[in-house]
């Protein structure tokens, strides 16, 4: 559904005009309901790799390469047609809740008109759906969520609510960046277990960037390992574990050494004591 191919991003700085080239010609295909995990240290270009998908490198930036989206090619897209897949095809989920939900809104209103305003729904009809996708993600009292402001509520509430709203625009494809590391461990595992479940239920393919190799491995079926804007290898979370490609790939690997050793993530010892357990978070 995704093809990305030999992607090359350069930027320039605008004082001195200078070009740095960002990422070095990254190439990476998604099926249709796959999860791939972007996997790699701080400014190793993961969400540049993300913000191209999107359409939103940095202004000045030139996108060399092809990324093709369902058969359309992203870069040669208009900027009404990339506005048409950025509401209709995609969902991001930011590390940060706070930068997607608007602080002067009840939550109630961000998926409602969202709702009512993609799918022309009825003001009464998208609220209703609001309260059946939030239930969808844990929460139960929906009432008092949709009526609350972003700042009454956690970090973990207002996760659940934007990946309540990714959902409801029956996207084909997440992108989701760092979703949970602004959370807690606790949250964290159900946050990210919800998302797993979401993404599965409704059949969407997601790319989950992230530096936590452990995580990535519990929810996406390959793992692609950047370092310095390039995609060093792709394969399976087993493959990435047993038969590392590279020195790098080996040595994230012994910075965890915790990382499921009986060859299931779940079944990893949790970092923190009193995270609760793996059962809980699939709750
Ligand atoms: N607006 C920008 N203009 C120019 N260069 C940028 C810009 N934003 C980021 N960069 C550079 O691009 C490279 C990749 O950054 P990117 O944000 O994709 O990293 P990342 O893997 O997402 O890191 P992190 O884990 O810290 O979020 C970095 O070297 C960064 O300095
Ligand atoms: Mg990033």
């Amino acid at each position: 559904m995704l093809k990305i191919d030999g992607l090359v991003l350069t930027v320039t700085d605008p004082d001195t005009g200078r070009e740095t080239e960002i990422l070095h010609g990254n190439s990476i295909t998604l099926a249709a309901g796959e999860a791939i995990g972007l996997v790699g240290e701080s400014g190793s270009g993961k969400s540049m790799t993300l913000k191209c998908i999107l359409g939103i490198e940095p202004s000045g930036a030139r996108v060399e390469g092809a990324i093709e989206l369902d058969g359309t090619d992203m870069l040669a897209a208009s900027g009404e047609e990339l506005r048409r897949i950025r509401a209709n095809d995609l969902a991001l989920i930011a590390q940060n809740p706070h930068g997607t939900l608007n602080p002067v809104l009840p939550v109630g209103r961000y998926l409602v008109e969202g709702m009512s305003d993609a799918r022309n729904m009825s003001r009464a009809d998208a609220r209703e759906r609001a309260a059946d996708l939030l239930r969808q993600v844990g929460i139960a009292d929906t009432e008092r969520v949709l009526n609350s402001y972003p700042h009454q509520l956690s970090g973990g509430m207002l996760q659940r609510v934007v990946i309540a709203g990714a959902i409801s625009g029956d996207p084909k494809l997440l992108l989701a960046d760092e979703p949970t590391t602004a959370l807690d461990v606790t949250t964290q595992a159900e946050v990210v277990a919800i998302l797993d479940e979401m993404r599965r239920e409704h059949g969407l393919s997601m790319i989950f960037v992230t530096h936590d190799l452990d995580l990535a491995a519990a929810v996406c079926d390959r793992l692609a390992v950047m370092k310095d804007g390039e995609i060093l290898e792709i394969g399976t979370p087993e493959d990435i574990r047993d038969r590392p490609k590279t020195e790098y790939t080996r040595a994230l690997m012994a910075a965890r050494p915790m990382l499921y050793p009986d060859g299931h993530p779940a079944t990893a010892p949790s970092a923190a004591p009193g995270a609760g357990s793996d059962e809980e978070a699939d709750a």
